[in-house]
């Protein structure tokens, strides 16, 4: 025995359309004045009449949560919301309607261990607040969270760590904004996935994650944080100089692992800063930033960079061959784009001076990091200093090993004020673009 349960419709070639076209549902039988379709153990039938009959509901029950957030990107159009857990019923479901106005319930029943809060991960701060909606994907400094709460319905991630790609999918199909992370991949795959999506707005100044032809031919408008880090970055590229040039990381660890015996004559002798040659690869903000800070130093400043920039102090420019072979210290400034990927290898790291040293607070995939990792090793060079790697947050066993480097978690640009300044920045960018104004940084 089987059963069917049948609605009555108004419309019998806009549901035959619908379930079978949109829904993929599967036909047992097709008359011309009614249609059934069948599922699995159930069969769903619309007959003709007068007037279509809309009430219960149709559940449509998945197996997985991401199957029904599958659903859910595809079906965004008739949603009624986002996919959330109802944990009374022990369901994890959305509801959209059919084209007559019936209710639709997209869902799949929940084990207990996928009922703990973590599914929810993303908290919605100020619910109906305004109709846009922004994905924050991190938490970042409350100035910012707080100027958009003002403007939009903001969802921001409450995990203590970067969202998966999936978990952003999952999140981006009915937002309007996002706010990301350097550490975001926003590829093609992403962005499909964002069906109203008007702007990326990137909590960074380098947006190498997102791929920014493909927003821009889906008309999202992509936004950075230029400026407001210049100072701070040039500030800790200094650092890195310093620390790497006189050993003050290795100096550190000799102390408090005891092994300070008194002032000896050749204790970490290192390499002397004032008055050396300094050599910048991108002379941009930041590398004017970090290049008018060696002046204080008496250092002679050389430079490459596609264009001729303005400058207000003295500097050369020169070709990359000169600069590899004539900086005693070398700072890396330039974005990652196809042109600057591994522009430093193995061939340009040969032409460096044995007692020089390598700065990167720009990209790690600037450098073949395994071509300098063999010089390192093979003491080809003085030192390197590192805020930026090639596969972050992974750093080779090897350079960890190596005491000639000194390595940083990417903190460029991580002084509280110059955080909370990205953040206004990023929070301006977003909320700019929505309501149909130029963006302070917009990069497309
Ligand atoms: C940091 O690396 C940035 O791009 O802001
Ligand atoms: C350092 O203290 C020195 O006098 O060399």
């Amino acid at each position: 025995m089987s059963a069917i349960i049948f609605f009555k419709t108004a419309n019998l070639p806009l549901i035959r359309e619908f379930y079978q076209s949109k829904l993929s549902f599967s036909k047992f039988k097709d008359q011309e004045s009614c249609v059934i379709f069948n599922l699995g153990n159930m069969m769903l039938g619309f007959c003709e009449a007068k007037a279509a009959e809309i009430d219960g509901t149709i559940t449509i029950v998945y197996h997985t949560i991401s199957q029904v957030d599958d659903a859910y990107n595809k079906h965004i159009d008739i949603a009624l919301g986002s996919p959330e857990i109802n944990d009374y019923y022990k369901i994890y479901h959305f509801w959209a309607r059919d084209p007559e106005g019936r209710s639709l319930e997209f869902q799949c029943f929940l084990s207990d261990d996928e009922l703990t809060p973590q599914i929810s991960k993303i908290k919605v701060l100020n619910p109906k607040a305004h109709k846009h909606k922004i994905l924050i994907t991190r938490m970042i400094p409350d100035n910012a969270v707080n100027k958009l709460k003002n403007h939009f319905e903001v969802h921001v991630s409450q995990a203590n760590r970067n969202l998966t790609k999936e978990e952003i999918i999952a999140e981006i199909a009915d937002k309007d904004a996002l706010l990301c992370l350097l550490s975001d991949q926003i590829d093609a795959e992403v962005i499909d996935a964002a069906k109203r999506l008007k702007v990326i707005s990137n909590y960074a100044v380098g947006y190498n994650n997102i791929d920014v032809n493909y927003a821009k031919e889906k008309g999202i408008v992509v936004c950075n944080t230029p400026g407001v880090l210049t100072q701070s970055t040039a500030d800790l590229t200094w650092a890195l100089i310093m620390a790497t040039a006189r050993r003050i990381p290795e100096g550190e660890r000799l102390v408090r692992d005891g092994g300070f015996q008194g002032w000896e004559p050749l204790l970490l002798l290192g390499q002397d800063v004032h008055g050396q040659t300094l050599g910048i690869m991108g002379m941009g903000r930041i590398g004017k930033a970090v290049a008018r800070r060696a002046l204080g130093f008496g250092m002679k400043i050389i430079y490459t960079n596609r264009r001729i920039p303005k400058l207000d102090f003295p500097a050369e420019k020169v070709d990359l061959e000169t600069l590899m072979k004539e900086s005693d210290i070398l700072s890396l400034h330039t974005p990652l784009t196809e042109e600057t990927y591994h522009l430093i290898g193995e061939n340009e790291l040969q032409l460096m001076k044995k007692t020089a040293i390598l700065i990167n607070t720009a990209r790690g995939a600037i450098v073949d990091e395994k071509a300098l990792i063999k010089a390192l090793k093979e003491k080809r060079l003085f030192a390197a200093g590192f805020d930026v790697y090639e596969n972050e947050p992974e750093i080779p066993q090897e350079l960890l090993d190596l005491e000639n480097v000194v390595l940083l978690p990417h903190i460029g640009s991580a002084s509280l004020a110059t955080r909370a300044a990205m953040g206004d920045l990023a929070a301006e960018n977003a909320i700019a673009i929505l309501e149909g104004k130029e963006a302070p940084a917009r990069v497309n």
